[in-house]
């Protein structure tokens, strides 16, 4: 059997600052959006924080409680952004306005710098947010928020990319 490129590859990175909340639900949400509605094989998907105090570390045990209890696990061990993610994804997508301000800093082209998106840009018109709040000193309802305006950007942002 012979493989052929896969031209259609879809390479999108969700970043935060710790790389304990946010992003890694942001990961676990389009992973299984894709896995019920498309093609696996066709995209890389991962998370990573612009800051490195909680490098190695599962979730936030409060975003996995919730997660979990959407059907979602998530495992992503933390990692910082690195340089070659610009070069490895596609799409590089923050969550706030800080994320997107740091991700400026370290983007080392203008080529590199216009794969930076917000996640808000992928929010229905009805969102009552432009940017995913930071839920780390929040309480429950906080997480819960993070993860509705989550599955509404992730499910935007699939429709949008599948077609290519
Ligand atoms: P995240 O949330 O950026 O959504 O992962 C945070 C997690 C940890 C910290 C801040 C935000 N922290 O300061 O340790």
């Amino acid at each position: 059997m012979t493989t052929t490129p896969n031209t259609a590859l879809k390479r999108v990175l969700f970043v935060c600052l710790g790389n304990i909340c946010r992003s890694p639900a942001a990961e676990g949400i389009m992973r299984s959006i894709v896995e019920e509605q498309g093609n696996p094989d066709e995209w890389i998907i991962d998370s990573a924080g612009t800051g490195n105090y909680h490098v190695g570390d599962l979730p936030d045990h409060r975003m996995r409680i919730h997660a979990r209890r959407r059907g979602l696990d998530l495992t992503h061990r933390c990692r910082q952004v690195r340089t070659e993610d610009f070069d490895d994804f596609d799409l590089i997508i923050g969550m706030d306005a800080s994320n997107i301000a740091n991700l400026r800093r370290i983007a080392p082209s203008p080529e590199a710098e216009a794969k930076i998106h917000a996640m808000a840009e992928y929010f229905s018109p009805s969102a009552r947010y432009d940017y995913v709040p930071d839920p780390y000193y929040e309480g429950a309802e906080g997480f819960e928020l993070v993860l509705d305006l989550l599955q509404d950007g992730c499910q935007n942002l699939y429709d949008q990319l599948k077609q290519y």
